[in-house]
């Protein structure tokens, strides 16, 4: 082979799908860090409406960025999503409820917990609710356990 000469090479089928495997988890990864910092410009404060929320049994909840809202007949309130046994993120849906899919402790509707092997409650976190069911979640700032926010009708 000469000095000069070009070694050409095709990708394989697999090293193809490697590489779009690839590009796919950037782009994943450049969407949802627009998405958090659309949330921080809107002055810290992250939220979603009532309207968003699933049934869980016993209430109602979604997750957001950084915390979990949760609506049952005591009012609304909102918790850290790190879960309480080694910090990851905690899910919701509607099976599991709030859950970690990391060792899978579950939570119940007021943040305490479940099933293990998490042996603390979830952090309550400061929120605001408006009128339209708007919960803005300040997730620096924590709360007394079972600090509930009334319902918008039950403020009138
Ligand atoms: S980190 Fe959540 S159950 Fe282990």
């Amino acid at each position: 082979m000469e000095k000069n000469e070009t070694k050409e090479r095709t990708l394989s089928r697999r090293e193809a799908l490697e590489w779009v495997a690839r590009a796919a988890v950037v782009g994943c990864l450049a969407v949802h860090t627009c998405d958090v910092f659309a949330e921080e410009k809107a002055g810290g404060a992250k939220g979603l409406n009532l309207k968003d929320l699933k049934d869980i049994g016993g209430g109602s909840a979604a997750s957001g960025s950084g915390y979990v809202v949760v609506k049952t007949d005591k009012g609304v309130a909102a918790f850290s999503d790190v879960c309480t046994h080694r910090g990851k993120n905690i899910k919701v849906d509607g099976t599991k409820g709030i859950f970690c899919p990391a060792h899978g402790s579950q939570f119940n509707a007021d943040g305490s917990v479940k099933k293990g092997p998490a042996k603390e409650g979830l952090s309550w976190l400061k929120l605001t609710l408006d009128k339209d069911g708007n919960v803005s979640v300040d997730t620096k700032s924590t709360i007394k356990d079972g600090t509930w926010t009334p319902l918008p009708d039950a403020k009138k």
